[in-house]
């Protein structure tokens, strides 16, 4: 039996009625062992991997849409909005045609991954872009749902950040304890403060007995919570977290601060080799966004920040498959083009066994 989120975690949701979910049956996701990347840290460490791209529509942002899109089910919305650097519209997008409501995205023209904006396109969404970036779009459409009557599903809407929250129940489940650290990558800082909000959740409810030191990875261009303000113009080649000005700054700066984690940031060149490495020794691929909590946390190994012996979980928050421009734009060397003759073929392989 498939269950949704919201039936699963119902007493744990704002959601009233059965009968109101939408759900694409998105959630329990693999928490997967990293053990050949570990190897070559010889097996100092206990690293899982929570592979967020095996949601419906690729990435995390499905748990917390459900309950958003129920929630604005359950109150008649016949329309909603969001700001997007591409996951939250698709799944927006793909939630809110499953409700049969109409689902507008504003999105920063020519910033977002060809796959994401193809799913938004998919499953109906009107797609507005802007000559702005992500932090311009979430202005106006903050603005705009207040005058409007369209629900705004944006992580500023703590029904998205309910349903997330999810995510550290699993792992709770999973482990049958909480991890020792939990490394994700920070964008809005949603994710990350309803990660916090679940670990402590099933911590007070005694489901387990520590609480981990969150870690919040920004890519060097994009990072206010280390330069401690918003930034005017983000840059990274990690679309999905090129933002300056994060709409759950308190939320993200408790969850940090109050489990004795720290936030830190990491190169572009650092979050390539992470996201290689990764698909290449354990055959897990993430996008560029998602690869920043394995390159924050080697640096932090190399760092001597993280005890060893202990356990830690990084969200991989979104599928590879989505953003295959940044790997086509920087593996072009990786394909050989041969005529289509047997002997050199034969030549090449048996240069290359
Ligand atoms: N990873 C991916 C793949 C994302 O798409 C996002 C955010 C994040 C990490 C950061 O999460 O914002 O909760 O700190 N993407 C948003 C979007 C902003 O519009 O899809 P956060």
């Amino acid at each position: 039996m498939n269950y949704s989120l919201i039936e699963k975690y119902f007493q744990y949701l704002p959601i009233k009625h059965e009968k109101n979910i939408v759900s694409l049956v998105e959630g329990n996701t693999p928490l997967v062992e990293l053990t050949s990347l570990m190897s070559l840290f010889n097996n100092q460490y206990r690293v899982f991997a929570k592979i967020e791209g095996f949601n419906p529509t690729g990435s995390f942002k499905d748990r917390g849409m459900t309950v958003a899109i129920s929630q604005a089910k359950e109150v008649g919305a016949k329309a909603i909005i969001c700001a997007s650097t591409g996951n939250t519209s698709a799944s927006a997008a793909a939630y809110a045609a499953k409700a049969k409501m109409k689902a507008f995205v504003l999105l920063p023209s020519g910033k977002i991954a060809h796959g994401k904006l193809a799913q938004a396109i998919m499953y109906g969404a009107e797609i507005i872009q802007i000559e702005g970036n992500f932090d311009d779009a979430m202005t106006l459409v903050k603005a705009l749902s207040q005058k409007l009557p369209i629900a705004l599903v944006n992580s500023v809407n703590p029904h998205r950040l309910a349903g997330q929250k999810t995510a550290a129940f699993e792992i709770i489940e999973t482990l049958a304890e909480a991890p020792d650290y939990h490394a994700l990558p920070v964008g809005n800082a949603g994710n990350i403060s309803a990660y916090w909000m679940g670990y402590k959740e099933f911590f007070c409810l005694k489901k387990s007995k520590k609480l981990p030191k969150m870690l919040g990875y920004q890519a060097e261009g994009a990072a206010p919570f280390i330069h401690n303000k918003p930034i005017a113009t983000p840059e990274t080649l990690a679309t999905a977290i090129r933002i300056g000005n994060p709409q759950s700054w308190e939320l993200a700066q408790q969850a940090a601060i109050g489990s004795a984690g720290w936030f830190a940031s990491i190169s572009d060149e650092e979050i390539l080799t992470a996201q290689r490495l990764l698909a290449r020794v354990e055959g897990i691929f993430c996008e560029p966004a998602s690869a920043i909590s394995i390159a924050g946390l080697f640096k932090d190994i190399h760092l001597g920040k993280i005890e060893k012996g202990s356990t830690i979980v990084c969200t991989l928050t979104g599928n590879g498959l989505k953003d295959s421009d940044v790997v086509m734009k920087h593996h072009q060397h990786s394909i050989v083009t041969l005529n289509p003759q047997a002997h050199v073929i034969q030549n090449h392989l048996e240069k290359n066994i």
